[in-house]
Parts: C-alpha cells; sequence; structure tokens
C-alpha cells in the first residue's frame, strides 16, 4: 500500500477562506505539495497572509520553527484557474457554504480528474450526498469536514456519503492522519455529529441572551468555568461566522423537520444586520478589523 504522501503528492483546495487557507497550510506543513485556487489575487492574497499569520503564531508557540516556515510556503501555489486542480491526486474544496456553486464545482472538476485522483468537500452543513451525486464519479468522493481554527484543531470528520466507496473513505482518513489530524468517520446525516452538537448547543445561548436571562460575557464565562469550554458559545460564534451558525441551523431544522432546531430570532436578526462576528468587526462581541 502507497504511503499517503506518495498517494497524494499533489494537492488542490479550492476556496482560500478562512478554512482553505487552514487547510492549505496544514497540508503543505506535512511536505504536501498544494495549490490553493481561488476566483482572484485578493482573494489568494488574503488565504496566504492568514496562512504566513497562523504560521508565525504555531512559531510563537513553539510548535514550528522559523525554518519550516518557509518550507511550507514554498510549497504552496497560487492559481485563479479552476483548470490546475486538475494534476492534483486529491482536490479539497473549501468553497461558501452555496448548494449551487458547490455542485457545480464538484461536477465541473471531477471531469478533469485522473483515474485515481479524489474529491473531498470540506462542507459544514449542506449534505455530501448531494454534492457528490453529479461527480463524474460519486465513488471517488467523500467529505473531509475540518475545524476552525485548522492549524490547531485535530479533528477531522470524514463523511462517507451514499456513493462513496470503501477506498475512497480510508484513503482519505489516511491522509488526515498523515497531515497530523485524527480522522473520525461518520454517515452523511444532517450536520455529521459535531456541528449537530455544537451548533445548536451556540443557538441555544443565543436564545438565552435574547430572552434576558443574561449578557454575553455572563454567558460565555459560565461555560468556559462550569463546562471547561476553551471559549464560550457566543464567541465561538463569532469566530464561525454567524452566517454559518444560521445556515447550519436552518438545514438541521429543515432536514430533521424537528422544531427544536429552530434558529433563535436574535441570530436570524443579527445576520440581516451584517452582525456576523470577527470577519465583519461586530458580533456578540466587537472586533478590530
Ligand atoms: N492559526 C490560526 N489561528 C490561531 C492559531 C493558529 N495557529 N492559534 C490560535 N489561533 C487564534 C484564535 O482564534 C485567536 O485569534 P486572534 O488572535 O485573532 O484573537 C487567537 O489565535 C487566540 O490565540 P491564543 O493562542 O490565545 O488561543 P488559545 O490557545 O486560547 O486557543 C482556540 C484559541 C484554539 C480558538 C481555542 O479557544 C479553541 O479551541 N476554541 C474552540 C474552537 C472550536 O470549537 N472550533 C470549532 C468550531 S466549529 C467548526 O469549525 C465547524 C464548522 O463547520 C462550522
Amino acid at each position: 500500500m502507497p504511503s499517503p504522501e506518495a498517494e497524494f503528492a499533489r494537492v488542490a483546495v479550492i476556496g482560500a477562506g478562512t478554512m482553505g487557507s487552514g487547510i492549505a497550510q496544514v497540508v503543505a506543513t506535512a511536505g504536501v505539495e498544494v495549490t490553493l485556487i481561488d476566483r482572484g489575487p485578493s482573494e489568494l492574497d488574503r488565504g496566504m497572509a492568514a496562512i504566513r499569520k497562523s504560521l508565525a503564531k504555531l512559531v510563537e508557540k513553539g510548535q514550528l520553527t522559523d525554518t519550516a516556515i518557509s518550507a511550507t510556503l514554498e510549497r504552496v501555489a497560487t492559481s485563479t484557474n479552476r483548470a490546475d486542480a486538475a494534476r492534483a491526486e486529491l482536490v479539497i474544496e473549501a468553497v461558501f457554504e452555496d448548494v449551487v456553486l458547490k455542485r457545480d464545482l464538484c461536477a465541473e472538476i471531477t471531469r478533469t480528474l485522473g483515474e485515481t485522483a479524489l474529491y473531498a468537500t470540506n462542507t459544514s452543513s449542506i449534505p455530501v450526498t448531494s454534492i457528490a451525486s453529479v461527480a463524474a464519479e460519486p465513488a471517488r468522493v467523500a467529505g473531509m469536514h475540518f475545524f476552525n481554527p485548522v492549524p490547531v484543531l485535530k479533528l477531522v470528520e470524514v463523511v462517507r456519503a451514499e456513493r462513496s466507496s470503501a477506498e475512497t473513505v480510508e484513503r482519505i482518513a489516511r491522509f488526515a492522519s498523515f497531515i497530523g489530524k485524527t480522522p473520525v468517520t461518520v454517515e452523511d446525516s444532517p450536520g455529521f455529529v459535531a456541528n449537530r452538537i455544537l451548533v445548536p448547543m451556540i443557538n441555544e445561548a443565543i436564545f438565552c441572551l435574547g430572552e434576558g436571562v443574561a449578557d454575553p460575557e455572563a454567558i460565555d464565562e459560565v461555560m468556559k468555568l462550569g463546562a471547561a469550554h476553551p471559549m464560550g458559545p457566543l464567541a465561538l460564534a463569532d469566530l464561525v461566522g454567524l452566517d454559518v451558525c444560521l445556515a447550519i441551523m436552518d438545514v438541521l431544522h429543515r432536514d430533521f423537520g424537528d422544531s427544536k432546531y429552530r434558529p433563535a430570532p436574535l441570530l436570524r436578526r443579527m445576520v440581516a444586520a451584517g452582525k456576523l462576528g470577527r470577519k465583519s468587526g461586530e458580533g456578540f462581541f466587537r472586533y478590530d478589523r
């Protein structure tokens, strides 16, 4: 059996946002050549700046050396041409949660890939099966769900879609281990496991705030000190993005048809007002942009 490095000598990551740049970073840090692809130079510049900032943080924390930084950066190529994904042995799609866009990319890119190449989608809420169903070969598609901040959090949920082959799931899990993550294989159920548990908890914290049970600082303090969470649920919502939290709650609510997943009205109102968390400078807390 080839090592994951030999199996996936070149990886393409589509989407240079928070998740895509984090994924490209961990792949390159593990010694694999990666092409980071996005629509325009400004998206790519932002993605590369995030990688540099994150690598510097890891050096600060003593988890990486300065020489590792330059070696890692040398392994990341950037491109605005989606056709460049065709040379990759593994494509990881990490674009915005838009089902039409994700399906279009999957249909287009899987038709250009080599015979043994795999396609993984980093969707946080859209069923992998609905994306994979338009692939040239759905057996070679699975979910690869990373967690924010990607360079720090260990988990990758490997999502088995309805028609993913056992070999695809195994190869993707092996690659996740190779890049230093811990893969956990789950079925293609709404929210998978992590977001089904985590995001309703965040939603409940927003209900508490909306009902005036406590202020944002108090709610977060309770969960940090009383449940040993590394950050409070409202600060976490700001990190993940309130629009992303709402999209996940909407999927859980719609797909399970259970009112226990209804999004908090305050969450919907804040998203409508453009208060999206860290990325917009304001969510439950304020941030310097
Ligand atoms: N790369 C990128 N960001 C990093 C980083 C790195 N190497 N190391 C730390 N961070 C970030 C933090 O987000 C924060 O950002 P800021 O500088 O802009 O304020 C800052 O660095 C804090 O740094 P610290 O070293 O002080 O942070 P901690 O050691 O206390 O850890 C944390 C920060 C890792 C975010 C920790 O609080 C944590 O684990 N929080 C929970 C995160 C979580 O639950 N994530 C899952 C979200 S759900 C998800 O992603 C799924 C998706 O589908 C929605």
